[in-house]
């Protein structure tokens, strides 16, 4: 079965998809985007975490088939600069990880910066507050990490939120882009 789809902006075919393929094989097997971690592939841990269609999902539950047409967004595009073709910069939310010291052994991490994001855009990128912290345990409620640095992960996502307010502010609120890093849908 051939799919074709969008990722992080660009047309891509995957050829000879089988039936039961994920979404995530297809994501790092077959395109070269490893940022996506395969953990328990049950749906259970978020390390898989991507934007599907502007929704974010776990792509080891997302046959490939489903994917057709439709726009994925992995944790690769969430750097700047894609489009100029110059260096790509870290976005605001995985700067603040890299700050924060809220990365121990890394594989959780992809999911979560997709979650973090996906919060901050709801929130911030809507003219809203920041989120306090009861909401973001609650966004990321469904990202395990087995190294259990829970608390840097909090502070991170507060910090990121908190950037991205102070740029909402600057630039004149809700209508501003919410990430000065990349794009966002
Ligand atoms: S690998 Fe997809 S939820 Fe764990
Ligand atoms: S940093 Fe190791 S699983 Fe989270």
């Amino acid at each position: 079965m051939r799919v074709t789809f969008t990722v992080n902006g660009d047309p891509v075919t995957a050829e000879d998809t089988w039936p039961g393929e994920s979404l995530l094989y297809v994501l790092r097997e077959r395109l070269g985007l490893p940022g996506s971690k395969n953990a328990c592939e049950q749906g259970e841990c978020g390390s898989c975490t991507v934007y599907l269609d502007g929704v974010t999902a776990c792509s080891c539950m997302v046959a490939a088939g489903q994917c057709q047409g439709r726009e994925v967004r992995t944790v690769e595009g969430l750097t700047g600069d894609q489009e100029t073709g110059a260096e790509r910069r870290l976005g605001t939310v995985q700067e603040a990880f890299a700050e924060a010291g809220a990365v121990q052994c890394g594989f959780c991490t992809p999911g979560l910066l997709v979650q973090a994001d996906d919060l901050i855009s709801r929130t911030v990128g809507a003219g809203q507050a920041a989120p306090d912290d009861p909401e973001i345990r609650e966004a990321l409620a469904g990202n395990l990490c087995r190294c259990t640095g829970y608390e840097k992960i909090i502070d991170a996502v507060r910090l990121a939120a908190q950037r991205e307010q102070v740029l909402a502010n600057a630039t004149g609120g809700a209508d501003s882009e919410p990430d000065k890093g990349g794009e966002r849908e």
